[in-house]
C-alpha cells in the first residue's frame, strides 16, 4: 500500500472514530488506541508533507485571523423564528398553517418538533465534500467568516461523502459542564466570569486565535439545510436522516409527529426534561415536515410561516435587595439598579437586576431589604418582578438622587419622559459609556480597549473626548495599571487602525441620538462624506424615505453645537477617515435608471457581489417587485417573487443572463 493510501485510510478511520466519540457518544476504541492512530497519521504527514490536506484531523487548528473577521453574505437569508409563549398561541399558529394550506386535509399535516438550543446560529458550506466556509448568522443577511474557529469543533466533519454543494445550519453551544469549568478557571485568575453559556460560546467563536477556541470545547447541533444542489428529499425529517448519514451531529430528541396534537404534547414532555440536559434549551421548534407545504406557505422577511418557536417561561428566583444604586448611561440617563444577594438562575449567578426607572420602583413599591422575585428571560438583563416579602423594618420609599450620583451636576426629567438625566455632558460616567460605545465592535471596533483602561484614562483626566484617544502615546498606555507592553502595543495599533473604519462606523460611534448602526450605514452610503452630510439642510434630510423629521432634527442639533463641530474638526486633523469607501455608482453606466430585484440562491456571485456590481453600473437593487422593476434576477429555489414577476410580465434573468447583460449590455 502506498503512503498516500495509508494516510487516506487513517484519515477515514479517525473521522469515523471522531463521529462515534463526539457525535454518537459511543466510542468503539479506547483513548489510547485513538491517540495511537492520530500519532501514526502525524508521523506519516511529517515525513510526507506533500500529502497533508485541509480535511486531515491533524489540521483542525490552523491559520490565525489577522484583525477582523471577513463579512459573508448568506446566499439564502438566515431567518429567525416567531416566538410563542403558551399553547394557545401555538394553536393560533396551527390555524394559520391550515388556512395557508386549504387543499391539504388536516390529518395529513405532519410536524417535526425539535429542541430549541440556546446558542449561536452558524452556517457551514461544503463544496466537493470539503468544509469550505463557516459563518455566523450576523443580522441574517450577512455574517462573519469564522471558518478557522468552527473547524476546531470536533463534531463538525471537515469532509463529507457527497459532492453536492451543501450548506447546513446549526446552533453552536457550550456544554453546561464546560461553562462551569471555564468560569471557575476565570474566577481563579481574577477574570470576570461569563454570564451564561451562550455568551461564553459567542466569545470563544470570535477569538482571533483558533488554538484558544479549540480549548473551549464548543459543540454543535445541525438542524437545517440552507441549500442543497438537486435536493431529492420531500420532507425535513428525511433530509435530517441524510444529514445524520453524512455524520453531522443531529439531536437525538428530534421527533416526527403525525399530527398537531402530538406535537403539542411534547411541550409538556420537555418542560422538565430539558433541565437535565448538558446544554441550555430555551424552548421547542415546531415545524412542518413537508418541504412542499413549507414552500406553499413561504416566509415573511423575518420568519418562515411554516415554523414557530415555543419558549418556556423565563426562570425566576427569589432573593433580597441589598442596595439600590444608580448608573449613568452615555446619554446621561440615570438608571436605578438593584444589588442583590447573589442567586443562581437558569445556570448563572445573578447579583444585579435593573429596576428600569423611578415610576416602576414606585409602582411596585420596591425598597432596600425587600425579598423580591427576579426573572431572567433569554439575553435580557434580569429584572425585578415584584416584592414578595417587604423588609421588616422598612426604610423610606426609594427616591431618585437630586444630583448626578457620579458628578454631582443637576439632573432633569424631560416632559413626557420617565428617565432622569445628568445635564453635564462632560460627566465622567457618561464619558466612559460614550467611549465604550465609540470603541465597540459595531462602531470603531477598537480591540483591547476594555473598561479598566477606559476607567483609568478618564479618571486621570487624560481622555476627555474621542479625539484624545488618538493622541495617546505608547509610554502613556504602557504605564497604565495592569498593562503589559505587548497589550499596550496592541491597543495603540488598534486605535491607529480604527482611523480608517469609514464613515458609517464613525457616524454610529459618535452616538448621536436616534442614529443607530442601520441609519449610520444608510447615511454613509447616501452622502459618502461627513462634509456633505453636515452641509445638507434639514429639509433635504427630512425628505429622505428612511430618515424623517426625528433623525433629521437630531442630526442638525448635533452638528449645530460648537463643541461637536470642533471635536469633528480635531478628529479630521488627527486622520480619522470621514468618507465611505467602496465604489460610487457610475454616472451614465450601463444600468443607469434600471431597477433590479434579486431572489433565490445565486451561485456565480454572492448576493452582495451581484448587488455591488449592478450598482457600480448605475443600476438600483430593491427588495420588492413592483411595476417599476425592470428585471428580476432569479437563482435556485426562487419563490413568491418569481411568481409575482411573471404576473407583472417583468423579464426574469438567470445568473448567466445577468452576466451577459453586464458584459454586453
Ligand atoms: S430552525 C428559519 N431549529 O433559533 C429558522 N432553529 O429563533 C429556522 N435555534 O436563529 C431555524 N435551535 O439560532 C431551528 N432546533 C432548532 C433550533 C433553532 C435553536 C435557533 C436558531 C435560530 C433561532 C430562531
Amino acid at each position: 500500500m502506498t503512503v498516500k493510501q495509508d494516510i487516506e485510510d487513517l484519515k477515514q478511520t479517525i473521522h469515523k472514530h471522531d463521529h462515534q466519540y463526539y457525535v454518537k457518544n459511543y466510542p468503539l476504541i479506547s483513548d489510547q488506541e485513538y491517540d495511537a492512530l492520530l500519532r501514526r497519521l502525524r508521523e506519516l504527514e511529517t515525513a510526507h508533507p506533500e500529502y497533508v490536506s485541509p480535511d486531515s484531523p491533524t489540521q483542525r487548528v490552523g491559520g490565525k485571523v489577522d484583525e477582523r473577521f471577513k463579512a459573508v453574505v448568506h446566499p439564502v437569508p438566515m431567518l429567525s423564528l416567531d416566538n410563542t409563549y403558551n399553547v394557545d398561541e401555538v394553536r393560533v399558529f396551527h390555524q394559520r398553517v391550515l388556512r395557508g394550506l386549504p387543499d391539504v386535509p388536516e390529518g395529513s399535516i405532519e410536524y417535526v418538533v425539535e429542541l430549541k438550543f440556546d446558542g449561536l446560529a452558524v452556517a457551514l458550506t461544503y463544496e466537493d465534500g470539503l468544509l469550505v466556509r463557516g459563518a455566523t448568522r450576523g443580522d441574517g443577511l450577512q455574517g462573519e467568516d469564522i471558518t478557522v474557529n468552527l473547524r476546531t469543533l470536533r463534531s463538525i466533519p471537515l469532509k463529507i461523502d457527497t459532492t453536492q454543494r451543501l450548506e447546513v445550519r446549526g446552533e453552536v453551544y457550550m456544554p453546561k459542564k464546560e461553562f462551569e469549568r471555564i468560569n471557575a478557571e476565570r474566577k481563579a485568575q481574577g477574570e470576570a466570569p461569563f454570564a451564561n453559556p451562550r455568551n461564553a460560546a459567542a466569545g470563544a467563536l470570535r477569538l482571533l486565535d483558533p488554538a484558544i477556541t479549540a480549548q473551549r470545547k464548543l459543540d454543535i447541533f445541525i438542524y437545517a439545510v440552507g441549500f442543497l444542489d438537486n435536493n431529492p428529499f420531500k420532507t425535513h425529517y428525511e433530509l435530517q436522516g441524510q444529514l445524520d448519514a453524512l455524520r453531522f451531529p443531529i439531536n437525538q430528541y428530534n421527533r416526527l409527529c403525525e399530527n398537531f396534537e402530538s406535537a403539542l404534547a411534547l411541550i409538556e414532555e420537555f418542560r422538565e426534561k430539558r433541565k437535565e440536559l448538558d446544554y441550555e434549551v430555551d424552548g421547542l421548534v415546531i415545524q412542518l415536515n413537508s418541504l412542499a407545504h413549507r414552500k406553499q406557505l413561504g416566509e415573511t422577511s423575518k420568519f418562515p410561516r411554516w415554523a414557530v418557536a415555543y419558549k418556556y417561561e423565563a426562570e425566576q428566583a427569589v432573593t433580597q435587595i441589598m442596595d439600590i444604586v444608580c448608573q449613568v448611561g452615555r446619554t446621561g440617563s440615570i438608571t436605578p439598579v438593584a444589588e442583590l444577594q447573589p442567586v443562581l438562575i437558569s445556570g448563572s449567578t445573578v447579583s444585579r437586576a435593573t429596576l428600569h426607572n423611578e415610576d416602576e420602583i414606585n409602582r411596585k413599591d420596591i425598597r432596600i431589604g425587600d425579598r423580591v422575585v427576579i426573572e431572567k428571560a433569554g439575553e435580557i438583563i434580569p429584572k425585578v418582578i415584584r416584592v414578595i416579602e417587604p423588609c421588616r423594618d422598612r426604610g423610606q420609599p426609594f427616591k431618585m438622587p437630586t444630583v448626578c450620583p457620579k458628578c454631582q451636576s443637576s439632573v432633569y426629567r424631560a416632559e413626557g419622559e420617565v428617565v432622569w438625566r445628568c445635564v453635564n455632558s462632560a460627566c465622567p460616567a457618561q464619558l466612559k459609556e460614550r467611549l465604550k460605545h465609540f470603541s465597540c465592535r459595531k462602531a470603531m471596533d477598537i480591540d483591547h480597549f476594555g473598561p479598566a483602561v477606559i476607567e483609568q484614562l478618564v479618571d486621570s483626566g487624560r481622555v476627555k473626548n474621542f479625539s484624545d484617544l488618538y493622541t495617546l502615546k505608547m509610554d502613556e498606555v504602557a504605564s497604565l495599571e495592569r498593562m503589559a507592553d505587548k497589550s499596550a502595543q496592541n491597543l495603540i495599533s488598534a486605535i491607529e487602525k480604527s482611523k480608517s473604519a469609514g464613515l458609517s462606523r464613525f457616524l454610529h460611534a459618535l452616538g448621536v441620538r436616534h442614529i443607530g448602526q442601520r441609519t449610520a450605514i444608510l447615511l454613509a452610503r447616501r452622502f459618502r462624506t461627513l462634509k456633505i452630510l453636515q452641509e445638507t439642510s434639514y429639509d433635504d434630510l427630512e425628505k429622505i424615505d428612511e430618515i424623517g423629521p426625528v433623525i433629521a432634527e437630531s442630526l442638525k442639533a448635533f452638528f449645530d453645537r460648537d463643541t461637536n463641530r470642533q471635536e469633528i474638526e480635531r478628529l479630521l486633523e488627527l486622520g480619522i477617515l470621514m468618507e465611505e469607501q467602496g465604489d460610487a455608482p457610475e454616472r451614465g453606466g450601463l444600468f443607469e435608471g434600471r431597477q433590479f430585484v434579486l431572489t433565490g440562491t445565486l451561485t456565480r456571485f454572492t448576493r452582495e457581489e451581484a448587488k455591488e456590481k449592478i450598482q457600480s453600473l448605475g443600476g438600483r437593487v430593491t427588495s420588492t417587485i413592483s411595476k417599476k422593476t425592470d428585471y428580476l434576477v432569479a437563482g435556485a429555489s426562487a419563490g413568491s417573487k418569481l411568481e409575482k414577476a411573471r404576473q407583472l410580465d417583468i423579464p426574469v434573468l438567470n445568473e448567466e443572463a445577468l452576466q451577459k447583460l453586464m458584459e454586453n449590455g
